[in-house]
């Protein structure tokens, strides 16, 4: 039976929600879900903002069949070459071959590396700036070069003063009944794992983001229709605060993140013992996570939320352990910048593994490595508090000197 919701009189919503992936990407775990969201235009002329994922196939068409009721597809307007939207566009041609495909020169290079069918005869180029009428609406053409692909572009109607971003302002998880974020708690239940979708898919490209933000500045948005995720409408202005500060690398909360792996439970003792004297100490929203237990796409997430970050892990195979040594990588590969980096190392005959964990962070703009000097051997010791205790101390004069920083400006 097919699943569409009405939008508005011409608007329709006809993507699909998958529960029961476990990895977006072969990458990110999703344990609530993620929706492929595509949209109708019920105009003089039809047209169709991008498809599914092939997960979604059989639902999809039933969706695109009722919404087009009975009429057929004019225009398939694609905005990302990217399988997890697009992987059913031959499948829309076959069945509707007289629609014809608007892109950008980009994607059409890409659609012939994924499909084997004649893309040439029925498509239409679109540069900045280029528009398509479609009787009421008028849809302008921008591109986004690496949001999240270089051939993405998003679309603005001027007519609803809609922008229909791609990637941008998207979310990890299905869509439970509420397709708009006017239906759900946005800060609470939705921004953590927006944030983790873009961190994790997006995060890399903070140039592009800001470049994007900036043509998305001069114009009037009412309505955000992402490609994954809730509707915007009540949160714009929040959401785009958001992406500035990520995309500008600028921490959210001026606060520590610990981020440690512990093969016998010395190393997180001294992350609990340093957290807890954080907290004494006036540190409020600490965040912990042991990256052997947590995926890496929670705590790169969390890293460019927080303003500073403790690294905590053992000596193994005379580096760093797998799983923090993952974590700096993905960090590292991510672009995170501009952060406040403390080493904890801890080896029971060689420790070497802050002398590598500084190794990979020297290299990304920005880091300024705190205190490198807490060396535990094996298992923490009392004369080692006051270690802990000087650290906690350095951690919290940054956090007060970063926060003075910030009301200067
Ligand atoms: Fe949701 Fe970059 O594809």
């Amino acid at each position: 039976m097919y699943d569409i919701r009405r939008i508005t009189d011409d608007i329709t919503y006809i993507g699909c929600s998958d529960r029961r992936l476990a990895l977006f990407e072969s990458a990110y775990p999703i344990p609530r879900g993620v929706s492929y969201n595509s949209y109708l235009i019920n105009d003089d002329k039809t047209v169709l903002f991008d498809t599914v994922d092939r997960a979604c196939s059989g639902q999809f068409f039933q969706n695109l069949e009722a919404a087009l009721d009975g009429r057929g597809l004019d225009y398939l307007v694609v905005q990302h070459m990217e399988p997890d939207h697009c992987s059913l566009i031959e499948d829309v041609i076959s069945v509707y071959p007289e629609a014809k495909i608007i892109t950008t020169a980009k994607s059409v290079a890409l659609i012939k590396q994924f499909f084997d069918f004649d893309i040439d005869s029925r498509v239409m180029i679109v540069k900045e700036g280029d528009s398509l009428n479609t009787g009421k609406h008028e849809f302008v053409f921008t591109m986004a070069p690496m949001v999240h692909w270089p051939e993405v572009m998003v679309t603005y109607d001027k007519t609803d003063k809609a922008l229909y971003s791609a990637d941008a302002f998207g979310s990890f998880g299905a869509i439970n009944g509420n397709l708009f974020d006017t239906g759900v708690d946005f800060e609470k239940d939705y921004l953590d794992e927006a944030r983790r979708y873009y961190t994790n898919i997006v995060g890399k490209y903070g140039a592009q983001v800001q470049m994007l933000l900036k043509k998305a500045s001069t114009l009037e948005i009412k309505t955000i229709y992402p490609l994954h995720g809730l509707i915007i409408k009540e949160n714009i202005s929040n959401f785009v605060e958001k992406y500035d500060k990520w995309s500008r690398y600028e921490a959210e909360e001026k606060s520590v993140l610990i981020a440690y792996s512990s093969v016998y439970g010395g190393t997180e003792n001294a992350a609990n013992i340093l957290a807890g004297k954080l907290a004494d100490k006036g540190v409020k929203g600490i965040k912990m996570y042991d990256v052997s237990h947590t995926h890496s796409s929670y705590v790169l997430s969390d890293a460019f939320k927080y303003s500073h970050i403790v690294f905590a892990t053992t000596t193994y195979n005379n580096g760093i352990f797998e799983t923090m040594e993952h974590l700096l990588h993905n960090i590292s590969a991510h672009n995170l910048q501009n952060r406040k980096v403390v080493l904890i190392q801890n080896g029971s005959w060689a420790p070497t593994c802050g002398q590598a964990m500084k190794s990979i962070l020297e290299k990304i703009k920005g880091t300024e490595i705190i205190d490198e000097s807490v060396c535990i051997k094996s298992a923490l010791k009392e004369e080692q508090l006051s270690e802990l205790e000087c650290l906690a101390d350095k951690i919290v004069l940054s956090i007060k000197e970063s926060e003075k920083v910030l009301q200067t400006v």
